[in-house]
């Protein structure tokens, strides 16, 4: 075993000192951070602290400018995201980003393309080891609907789908990758009380059942101190508290950046913000409002024609603008 993996052994995720620099801000800044393999950890912090560019960080987006992001020991410095996503890495999007033309098992069947072999030649002559891997590919993406709550849906176009169950299809998407750890960016925004509880189930679940790790963004606090085992609050992009969730609702710092004076304003103000996403999502069902919050993403093809990750980079450079 190498020093480094040894080092780190035991943390399925490890940051040390990571920051990424853009122009004169440092969005994510000196960051320490871990996450023990099986744990639930949240990471909170208002808006603008960082929190999805961490994440950006971790699944290869970005690359730190300083310092290092290791998953299992190895650096996920200067990775492409399909490759952080083999070893085992998937994440949902604060902006839903799914392939609304395609059905609800069309998706998933993208996510699970990540675990399967036949590249181009079999699709293009149908080999009967294409036929069979993609008919195993459409068993398996039927299984992560239903355990998502989706299976009724498998033929419904992803965008005509209720807000509440795009995330949840995202997730389902994210699950077909087969990750150890999967990372979810604001999964209850603009979900009502229910479709939040039916949330908090499917991630413990995920946890749970799966035994994968989950690393959660979330404004909604009440999902937070339901599920983390352990938070992580990012604000300007450093890290200005770590513990339990009794002992984060207790931090003066946190009370002072997130939960203090202006908690209830900032709340209002993210309640209102989301709702108004969520009206515009919500719309008529018969025709799906130009949601500015869907994404339609192309697909990165290999060389082989196969599909290996979601064309996120514009995206990020649109959310930057
Ligand atoms: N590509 C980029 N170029 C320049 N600035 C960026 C880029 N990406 C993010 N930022 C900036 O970094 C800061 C952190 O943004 P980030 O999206 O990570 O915040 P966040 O904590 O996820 O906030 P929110 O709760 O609103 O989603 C912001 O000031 C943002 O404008
Ligand atoms: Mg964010």
């Amino acid at each position: 075993m190498n020093k480094v993996v040894a080092e780190h052994q035991g943390y399925l995720m490890q940051a040390t000192d990571a920051t990424i620099q853009f122009g004169g801000l440092r969005a994510v800044d000196s960051v320490n951070m871990n996450i023990t393999a099986g744990t639930i950890v949240a990471l909170i912090g208002p808006n603008g602290a960082g929190k999805t560019t961490f994440f950006n960080l971790l699944t290869g987006i970005y690359t730190p400018t300083e310092g290092e992001i290791l998953f299992e020991g190895r650096s996920v410095s200067g990775k492409k995201s399909h490759v952080i996503a083999d070893w085992g890495i998937s994440r949902t999007f604060q902006n839903i980003r799914l392939f609304k033309e395609m059905t609800a098992l069309e998706n998933v069947m993208v996510g699970r393309h990540v675990r399967t072999k036949s590249g181009f030649f079999g699709a293009t002559f149908r080999t009967p080891s294409f036929v069979r891997e993609e008919k195993q590919i459409q068993e398996d993406s039927e299984r992560w609907l239903e355990f998502v709550g989706l299976i009724d849906n498998a033929n419904d176009l992803a965008g005509g789908l209720p807000y509440g169950a795009q995330r949840r299809l995202e997730i389902a998407r994210a699950l077909a990758t087969e990750p150890k750890l999967i990372c979810l960016d604001e999964p209850a925004a603009g979900m009502n009380e229910s479709e939040s509880a039916d949330l908090d189930r499917l991630i413990l679940r995920i946890r749970d059942e799966l035994g994968i790790t989950v690393f959660l963004i979330e404004h909604d606090m009440k999902v937070v101190m339901n599920l983390a085992e352990y938070i992580y609050v990012l604000d300007f992009g450093k890290l200005i508290a770590e513990g339990l969730p009794a002992e984060i609702q207790a931090h003066p710092a946190v009370i002072e950046a997130y939960l203090g004076q202006d908690m209830e304003a900032t709340i209002k103000a993210k309640r209102q913000q989301l709702l108004e996403v969520r009206g515009a999502i919500a719309a008529p069902a018969t025709e799906p409002a130009p949601a500015e919050d869907v994404e339609v993403e192309k697909p990165i093809l290999d060389s082989d024609g196969v599909v290996m990750a979601m064309d996120t980079d514009n995206k990020e450079k649109n959310d930057a603008a």
